[in-house]
């Protein structure tokens, strides 16, 4: 009798879950027992919860697991249980009213409880850009941009930046970053230049290594752990200058053989899957003109087969739709290729496609046949495989123990010292560096002296980053006052001007906040403005230590043969006593150029292993005191 009766039950739960299923409307009570299902119970396996869990899933619930929102675009919020959304983001300045730590924790939490009211109850991921440190959120520690990280060349600090981060981050709630960035920069003009460590395969493969360890830990679901995202891929860092956006290097066209891409571009993926990286970025550009998320071979064939990497894919911001064709056909593309999660990210104000669009779209491709169940089947799989790893359905909300520590003195003092070690010293003529902490006079001038957004660089508060105090920090000048002795004078004039004699002058100067392609530069001299500066100083007969804050190596020559000592500070962050640790010897400068440092722009692309290289400042140089 029990038998029968099991039977029974079984054709009757069978039953309702077909019919439960077809409406998508799914049934109130979906338990199959008493203890909870299979999914819901952790004590069981991954892959068991996993497969529970997707064989009760309708095709508009696997869908909506697939299509990523930016919050800032959702209709409704309610649109996330509705959609069954998988994922928001946050992108570049997609910010709550008031940015503090606690609203970001909030608004997390918020959206998190409208996914899990859904039928299944499924959590959101939640991704952003902290690329160097929780930098879309005012007070958080901005740590120096990934260039200024390949020069300390250091995995074990790179690993403590980014656990920081991710304990920032997830102070929030927040579970996902878009990092490490592992382009491989091979040309300067390139406006992501500062997002890679530098231009040599080998250390951005340490590196990325490194930074995905400390985002997720050593394994998905440990407390404070993230979810690391290594991005783009693939050669993202190769484009041929002329070929990228508004004709320039940006989303261009990655021009070079397999053995080269494998050679240059690939290694970051392999150490980062090794590591365990559970999602990775397609990238805009094209390879020998096929775009990266449209390419079966490198998404499938290559990443997921050949490299056996077990995450999930997810497009670029609004990738999918650069994809020649019609948005049903660069769906249908992406998606059999290997895209398994479409950032869409629904930026109708701005031209972009609303979400329910691409929900639509693809279930009509999947019904139609053009997308097959199986496709969409191993992207869910990989999702959730990575949400129950990450403990989302055990802890789906915000742990406010972390939100105080948001922006603590402990973690800037972690970035304090990261910014020392990232310091290049290019040039010290007569031993002018160290400065001593007792002079009589110092001048301070160019500037990026005393400029936080300037020092910080894009992806800092908004997208592109800005001048001024644009959060909580430190800048060079209030360094220098802080480190030096009560009777010496320090002297700010922002040009130089008006300033006789001084025992020494620091003029800070180079670029201005940039990110993507509104970096794309196809002249990077220093600025006449920063050249009359330091030449003023100069000509007034004062000893001149120029610091130069930039997204990359800038032309100096032939101006540097005047200057008397020299250092490379990249975009160092909120914490500018790192940079009067180095200037006035409490640490002796250890950092070594990651990137080339090329004498003029002909010279461009020009890298380490070059047969004709001969740059002003090679690839490894750095002086020590
Ligand atoms: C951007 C960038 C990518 C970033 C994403 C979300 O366009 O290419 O690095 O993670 O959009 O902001």
């Amino acid at each position: 009798m029990a038998h029968i009766i099991n039977n029974k039950s079984i054709l009757l739960s069978a039953f309702l879950m077909l019919v439960g299923s077809y409406h998508g409307k799914g049934l109130g009570n979906d338990k199959a027992s008493a203890e909870g299902t299979v999914y819901e119970n952790p004590a069981k396996t991954v892959d068991d919860r996993v497969e529970d869990l997707l064989s009760r899933m309708t095709l508009d619930e696997k869908i909506g697991q697939m299509t990523q929102v930016d919050r800032q675009f959702l209709e409704r919020d309610s649109d996330i249980a509705t959609y069954f959304l998988g994922s928001l983001l946050s992108g570049g300045g997609s910010t709550p009213a008031e940015n503090r730590p606690q609203a970001w924790a909030d608004m997390y939490d918020r959206y998190q409880k409208i996914a899990l009211s859904s039928r299944l109850g499924i959590p959101i991921l939640y991704g952003i850009d902290a690329v160097h440190g929780h930098n879309n959120v005012v007070g958080a520690t901005i740590f120096p941009h990934n260039i200024g990280l390949g020069c300390t060349n250091n995995p074990d600090l790179v690993e403590r930046v980014s656990r920081i981060t991710a304990l920032e981050v997830a102070g929030t709630g927040i579970d996902w970053t878009f990092a490490p960035c592992i382009a491989v920069p091979r040309d300067e003009r390139w406006g992501r230049t500062y997002e890679g460590f530098g231009e040599e395969p080998g250390i951005v493969a340490r590196l990325g290594k490194a930074a995905v360890r400390g985002f997720q830990t050593a394994e998905l679901g440990n407390p404070g752990g993230i979810l690391a995202c290594a991005k783009h891929f693939v050669g993202d860092g190769g484009t041929k200058w002329g070929t990228g956006r508004n004709g320039k290097a940006d989303r261009g066209d990655t021009q070079i053989s397999e053995e080269e891409l494998r050679a240059i571009h690939l290694p970051g993926y392999l150490s980062a899957i090794e590591e365990g990286v559970g999602s990775i970025m397609a990238s805009y550009n094209q390879w020998n003109g096929t775009y990266c998320h449209a390419s079966k071979f490198l998404l499938t064939d290559l990443l997921k087969e050949e490299l056996g990497f077990q995450g999930f894919v997810v497009s670029d911001w609004e990738g999918i739709d650069q994809i020649p064709g019609d948005y049903k056909s660069d769906i249908i593309t992406a998606i059999n290729a290997g895209i398994d999660m479409v950032m869409v990210p629904g930026a109708v104000p701005f031209g972009g496609e609303p979400y329910t669009r691409f929900i639509k779209l693809l279930k009509e491709a999947v019904e139609e046949g053009s997308v097959p169940v199986s496709r969409i089947d191993d992207a869910v799989r990989r999702i959730l495989r990575i949400k129950f790893q990450m403990g989302l359905f055990e802890n789906p909300y915000t742990d406010r123990s972390l939100t105080d520590k948001i922006g603590s003195p402990e973690h800037r003092e972690v970035a304090r010292e990261a910014v020392r070690q990232s310091l290049v010293l290019l040039k010290n003529n007569n031993g002018l560096l160290p400065l001593s902490k007792r002079a009589g006079r110092i001048l301070v001038s160019g500037k990026n002296a005393d400029n936080l957004g300037n020092q910080c660089g894009g992806w800092t508060i908004s997208w592109q980053g800005g001048s001024g105090p644009v959060t909580e920090g430190t800048t060079i000048l209030e360094a220098i006052r802080e480190a030096v002795s009560p009777t010496t004078e320090v002297v700010f004039s922002i040009d130089g001007s008006g300033v006789k004699n001084a025992d020494a002058a620091v003029v800070v100067v180079g670029e201005t906040p940039y990110a993507e392609w509104e970096g794309d530069k196809d002249n990077l001299a220093l600025d006449e403005n920063d050249l009359e500066t330091i030449r003023r100083i100069k000509n007034a007969g004062i000893p001149t230590v120029v610091i130069i804050i930039s997204g990359r190596p800038l032309i100096i020559e032939p101006d540097v043969a005047d200057w008397d000592a020299l250092i490379a500070a990249w975009l160092p962050g909120t914490e500018g006593q790192g940079v009067t640790d180095v200037l006035f010897g409490d640490y002796n400068p250890t950092g070594k150029l990651s990137m080339s440092w090329p004498r003029s722009m002909s010279q461009i692309p020009i890298n380490v292993g070059d047969k004709k290289y001969d740059p002003l400042f090679k690839y490894g140089f750095g002086l020590r005191y």
